[in-house]
């Protein structure tokens, strides 16, 4: 008798949802717990994309679509690339997805062969690894540095590049670290890809959450690239499930056949809301940024001066702190556990996101500016009393 597939077994589990459960039992109990684990903007979708939703049902865009996405979004999508970074994208190379999660699978599906390696950050968001490993791949994790923001090493990288390589995992804004990568790193990551032939993957769902400037794509630097990307996260539209791939001509068909097969197509309804997104709801993204601007004004010094942990580099994007809390343990998911049960706090432990996050606790300030100080005033009390 066989058992669990090997390819299911390698998936390594996401701990931080053992934190979650167990914040949510606490909760059940009657404790009030101060959630900043979560990668889930606690705003709401802005009122112009519900709306939009609510009327695109009722006039029966119930059905199926074309499997690469209503033309209108793709369209959309396509204008949106040109005017935030200036770089053409021809609609037709666009394939409209459930999400960036599943178009990773398009990605990765279409480019690797069982051996072949991918390039990726470590500490990195943990589903690049799972979704290598589980379609035969092979990550190869290069360590980044909190001291140096979490960059690459243009040098590391290349020594890094084998005959098997495929591709180099780019995320700016970074999820845990909230790196914004500047364009210097990108442009050299661009001429390692051109020199040596692999390709780029850039997940670009935390665009539009970058305080430090404009973030940019990589497709200003290279056409030898991959761009994921979604709704998300800028559009608080976490559940909504709508997100995009823009491929290499040649990988367009290749991934629009896996969509076709694996997932039929998105929404229908979602879709035409998501073209509203990128069309109507630019105020109202610009609201939200201000908001998590401010509330990352306020959490890196108050983590930094008020409870003691260590962020050498201000991160200026996404919505997460990365700080190192190894002077309290080098065991971030025990750390996060005993805060948790202790000061009634909860965050991710840096080891969900590769040993590299080891000794690191991720903060999400997708939470309202009042927990966040109800969150920072039980971690320093609870760290004082540790002494
Ligand atoms: C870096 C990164 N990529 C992708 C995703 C998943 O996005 P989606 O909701 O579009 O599947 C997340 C969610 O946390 C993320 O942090």
């Amino acid at each position: 008798m066989h058992g669990v597939s090997k390819r299911a077994e390698a998936i390594r589990p996401f701990v931080v949802m053992d934190v979650v459960a167990r914040a949510k039992e606490l909760v059940a109990a009657g404790h009030d717990v101060v959630r900043l684990e979560i990668g889930d903007p606690d705003l709401p979708t802005p009122s112009v994309i519900t709306r939009a939703a609510e009327a695109a049902m009722e006039s029966g865009d119930t059905g199926y679509t074309q499997s690469a996405g209503l033309p209108d979004l793709r369209v959309a999508i396509s204008n949106h690339y040109s005017s935030a970074y200036g770089v053409p994208v021809d609609p037709a190379d666009i394939v409209v997805t459930q999400g960036t999660s599943p178009a990773m699978l398009l990605v990765f599906g279409s480019l690797l062969d069982p051996g072949d390696e991918v390039i990726v950050s470590d500490p990195c968001y943990p589903a690049y690894p799972n979704y290598v490993n589980f379609l035969g791949g092979v990550p190869v994790p290069l360590r980044v540095r909190a001291e140096e923001g979490f960059r690459y090493r243009p040098d590391e990288v290349r020594a890094a590049i084998t005959p098997r390589t495929r591709a180099i995992m780019v995320n700016s804004p970074c999820n845990p670290t909230g790196t914004v990568l500047p364009p210097e790193d990108l442009r050299a990551l661009a001429e390692i890809a051109e020199e040596t032939g692999v390709w780029i993957v850039s997940d670009e769902i935390y665009h539009g959450l970058d305080f430090s400037g404009e973030s940019r794509s990589i497709l200003e630097f290279t056409d030898r690239a991959f761009v994921l990307n979604g709704f998300s996260k800028v559009y608080a539209m976490t559940g909504w499930r709508l997100g995009y791939l823009i491929a290499p001509r040649d990988f367009v068909r290749p991934a629009e056949k896996i969509q076709q097969n694996f997932f039929l197509c998105a929404n229908h309804f979602v879709q035409v809301a998501g073209t509203v997104a990128l069309t109507q709801a630019q105020d109202e993204v610009a609201l939200m940024r201000a908001t998590y601007d401010e509330r990352r004004r306020y959490l890196v010094p108050a983590l930094r001066d008020e409870v003691g942990l260590r962020i050498d580099t201000e991160p200026t994007g996404a919505f997460y702190v990365f700080a190192d809390a190894s002077t309290w343990s080098t065991d971030s998911l025990a750390l996060s556990r005993r805060i948790l049960e202790e000061a009634h706090v909860s965050c991710a432990p840096g080891i969900d996101f590769g040993p590299g996050g080891e000794g690191f606790l991720r903060f999400s300030y997708a939470t309202s500016l009042d927990r966040l100080k109800e969150g920072v005033a039980r971690l320093s009390e609870w760290a004082s009393e540790r002494g």
